[in-house]
């Protein structure tokens, strides 16, 4: 079998979303039966992180325990990467010692670079660019709500940043609309999404019109890891890209509203709207485990029959 990456919401097929999504239903489904499912026994998952992280972290690490493997985390102030060794000759070794390997780091091309020397599957735990495993649970978890995605409207507010280009991609894969608010200066940069084209999202300068009859509202920290040092001038920014009560009210009424987490009460997002009855971000963060775990499988074992 040749070796399969996970480095963009792209390199999975609408066709394999499919088995994914319900292979995630049935691994969950296992999990909470307390049944033991060790697909990956005796595998080795690398985790190197060069930003910080909860939820990939654990997500991962969890997961490949209780798919009866190991989990092995590498941080760059802890490695070698640290201190200048090149991409190429870390996932050269790192490849031939392990399974499989998840990285978070800053550009996407490092990560390019790594898959391109690696003996085994790259998965993407968030770049600059993009953050598909948060796209391929927060899917997931529109579908246990709510049933199919594909012709549905999500409603992105605030940065156009990794994970608003993560889910610009989902909608060309798997065919739903995505309306995109951002403050002017921040706008989608299609070529940085690496998009097919245009026909799957519209941009609105107003965030209200982008939530109205949106099936899902979805937002982030107005700064992503990286980009600190805009902080302040991004504060003033985006301080009417809040999703609030307002918004949601103009939302489907059976709209759900996710977030990536970590979050900002009172900055992206108003507390009232993240602990209130159209939010399923624990869920979502639950998810994170799952997913993962049928993606480990499918890209260790493939299609598994069950
Ligand atoms: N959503 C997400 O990736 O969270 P962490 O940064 O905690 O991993
Ligand atoms: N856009 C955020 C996501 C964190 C999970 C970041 O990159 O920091």
């Amino acid at each position: 079998m040749s070796i399969r990456h996970f480095l963009q919401f792209r390199d999975i097929d609408r066709a394999e979303y499919a088995y994914l999504f319900d292979r995630t239903r049935w691994i969950k489904h296992k999990f909470k039966s307390y049944e033991r499912y060790w697909p990956l026994e005796d595998r080795t998952l690398v985790m190197i992180f060069e930003k910080q992280s909860t939820r990939t972290r654990l997500s991962f690490e969890a997961g490949m325990h209780q798919l009866g493997g190991a989990a092995i985390y590498l941080n760059t102030r802890d490695s070698q990467l640290g201190r200048g060794e090149p991409v190429e000759d870390a996932a050269q070794v790192i490849s031939r010692m392990s399974d499989l390997v998840m990285i978070r780091t800053f550009e996407q091309e490092i990560i390019e670079r790594f898959a391109a020397n690696s003996r085994v599957p790259v998965i993407n735990g968030l770049t600059n660019e993009y953050h598909p495993c948060q796209i391929l649970a927060d899917i997931y978890t529109y579908i246990e709500h709510r049933g199919p995605i594909t012709g549905k409207t999500v409603c992105w507010i605030g940065d156009s940043n990794n994970v608003c280009n993560t889910w610009l991609q989902a909608a060309e894969v798997l065919d739903f609309n995505v309306h995109v608010s951002t403050p002017p200066g921040y706008e989608v940069e299609p070529e940085r999404a690496n998009l097919y084209g245009t026909d799957n999202y519209e941009e609105f300068a107003d965030p209200m019109e982008a939530a109205k009859g949106a099936d899902l509202v979805t937002t982030d920290v107005w700064t992503s890891m990286g980009f600190e040092a805009e902080n302040e001038a991004r504060r003033k920014a985006f301080e009417d890209w809040q999703v609030d009560a307002e918004m949601m009210r103009v939302a489907r009424d059976d709209a759900l509203f996710l977030h990536c987490l970590p979050a900002h009460r009172g900055e992206e997002v108003a507390a009232e709207v993240i602990d209130g009855p159209h939010s399923v971000v624990w869920d979502e963060a639950e998810n994170r485990l799952h997913a993962q775990k049928a993606l480990m499988e499918f890209l260790l074992l493939g299609k598994v029959k069950t």
